[in-house]
């Protein structure tokens, strides 16, 4: 299921994988101070993904984040932002990030990388 939502600041698009129990989503903001202060870098951001434990390493985040790249470019996205850190999630995610091509751009204020994938 792909849900897309109209928010005051934002569009978010929720996508949800019921069969294999994972879901992403992802914020493409408004023009406004919203954007200003957390878009410097990227059009949207890629956040929440996640794969029930029993459902894992069998593609299923691989699709999420392809279709969330897919949507997000319908929406006139030409980039995307995620973070990463250590505390809430594995090393292997951040290899993984980088081989889906997203660079580190930053390191937030929260000590969490920012990476930033050009479409
Ligand atoms: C990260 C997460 C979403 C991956 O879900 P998944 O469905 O198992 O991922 P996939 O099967 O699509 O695998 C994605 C890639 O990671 C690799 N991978 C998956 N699990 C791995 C593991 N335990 N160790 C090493 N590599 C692993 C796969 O080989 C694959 O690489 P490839 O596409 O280059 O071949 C899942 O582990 C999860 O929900 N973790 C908790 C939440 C989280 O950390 N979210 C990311 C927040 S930054």
């Amino acid at each position: 299921m792909i849900q897309i939502q109209d928010w005051e600041s934002s569009q978010k698009i929720v996508v949800v994988d019921e069969i294999n129990h994972g879901t992403v989503q992802v914020e493409v903001p408004k023009p406004g101070p919203y954007k200003d202060e957390y878009y410097q870098y990227a059009d949207c951001a890629i956040y929440n993904l996640w794969v029930d434990e029993k459902y894992r390493k069998q593609g299923t985040a691989r699709l999420l984040m392809e279709t969330a790249e897919r949507e997000a470019k319908k929406l006139g996205c030409k980039s995307a932002q995620l973070e990463w850190d250590d505390k809430g999630s594995k090393l292997f995610v951040l290899a993984w990030y980088k081989r889906l091509g997203y660079r580190v751009m930053a390191r937030n204020e929260n000590n969490r990388l920012l990476l930033v994938k050009e479409f």
